[in-house]
């Protein structure tokens, strides 16, 4: 959908946008993610290494000189009504991402008033790409512009994450809604999450692609064992006498191990490997070794499937697959649970892998995977009429 056809919907709903009051309706986007590698690193304070893509949430905005908040989502073809005073959230799961938002930059000290708003956008739901983050970020960004909030990105992006832990339930870290308002098109981001530093890293890998393989198995944060991961880390940081295992060494880890459940043992062990993926990644990048980057995104799968245990047969699967087809490198994508792998790909073979990955998924599991290919682009912005 482009923002033309978003702003016949919004006319259709809300009325011309000449303006009310003097405001004329404006239009915004935020884009989702993919993430290099560095998973599961962010709540612990870790690097973690992601850009934004092309697939963006956009959303017609206009303030309707009142105090009432009346959201039209296309996509879902649902509409939601509230007060920005109302401390009630909305019963609506996904019209909390954005009461959320609303309520924590009033928090912030934004003076939010009323809008009328009508959302769509192509970031695919459930697929890992962080199309929540997305409509945070969406509104975050929009909701600061229009009444002059003058919060800077990283604080908008705080208020995405807590909206996400006070309105959601998902203890998330700060990846996502950071990548989504920082974005910048042809660059990948390597984020300190102890720190907030970051470092832009162009990405042109020649001779290599990144493509991600939907596996269409919906992936729901909410709800899901997400919680009982971070939950793990952070017992074994605090028995090591640590704020997050960012700061726990592998001798502290392995001096822990009799007091720990294996679970817990093997969850902080992926941690700690992962930390130094990122690492061992940023170190190939600057020779350009694209070979060593992708041996360390099947070491990062390996993990997540045997020791954080958020795979699922369909994305070890579609790993499995990428590696016999002689892809560089493959991964489960983002939280886990379903959603997409992550594959870096020789040019000569991306036409054979997608076409042998899509047929082999059909044969194996019956139902269609999913080809997305990876366009880095920028972060929440104001747009116009595209
Ligand atoms: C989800 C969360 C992020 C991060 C990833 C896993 O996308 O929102 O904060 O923890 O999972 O790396």
């Amino acid at each position: 959908m482009d923002s033309k056809v978003l702003l016949q919907h919004f006319e259709q709903r809300f009325g011309k946008s000449t303006s009310v009051g003097g405001k004329e309706a404006a239009c915004f986007a935020a884009p989702g993610r993919v993430n290099l590698i560095g998973e599961h690193t962010d709540y612990n304070g870790g690097y973690v290494f992601p850009g934004a893509v092309e697939q963006c949430l956009m959303a017609w905005v206009r303030p309707n000189g009142g105090t009432r908040v009346r959201l039209y989502a296309v996509d879902l073809d649902a509409e939601c009504t509230f007060d920005v005073n109302d401390s009630q959230m909305p019963e609506s799961v996904h019209f909390r991402y954005v009461y959320g938002v609303v309520r924590e930059l009033m928090a912030l000290g934004v003076k939010v008033e009323g809008f009328d708003a009508v959302y769509g956008g192509d970031v695919p739901l459930g697929a890992g790409m962080s199309s929540s983050a997305a409509l945070e970020s969406c509104f975050a960004f929009a909701l600061n512009d229009i009444f002059e909030g003058h919060i800077d990105r990283m604080e908008l992006a705080r208020a995405g994450q807590r909206t996400e832990h006070k309105y959601v339930g998902v203890k998330c870290g700060i990846m996502d809604q950071f990548i989504s308002m920082h974005g910048r098109a042809g660059s990948l981001v390597r984020l300190d999450c102890r720190s907030g530093e970051f470092e832009y890293f162009p990405w042109h890998p020649k001779g290599y692609r990144l493509v991600l393989v939907n596996s269409c198995v919906k992936h729901e944060l909410v709800g899901s064992p997400y919680n009982d991961r971070r939950n793990s880390c952070e017992r074994v940081a605090r028995l090591a006498g640590c704020d997050t295992l960012r700061d726990c060494t592998r001798e502290q880890l392995e001096a822990l191990k009799p007091q720990l459940s294996d679970e817990d043992y093997r969850r902080a062990h992926f941690v700690l490997g992962e930390e130094e993926r990122v690492l061992a990644v940023c170190d190939a990048l600057k020779r350009d070794d694209y070979e060593e980057v992708g041996r360390q995104m099947y070491q990062t799968h390996g993990g997540l499937s045997r020791e954080y245990e958020v795979s699922c047969v369909e994305l070890d699967f579609l790993v499995q697959e990428a590696w016999l087809c002689g892809v560089t490198g493959a991964r489960l994508m983002g939280g886990g649970f379903g959603g997409c792998t992550i594959n870096l790909v020789r040019e000569e073979l991306y036409e054979k892998f997608v076409a042998a990955v899509q047929q082999r998924y059909r044969d194996q599991f019956d139902r269609e995977c999913k080809i997305i290919p990876v366009v880095i682009g920028d972060g929440a912005r104001r747009i116009g009429l595209e």
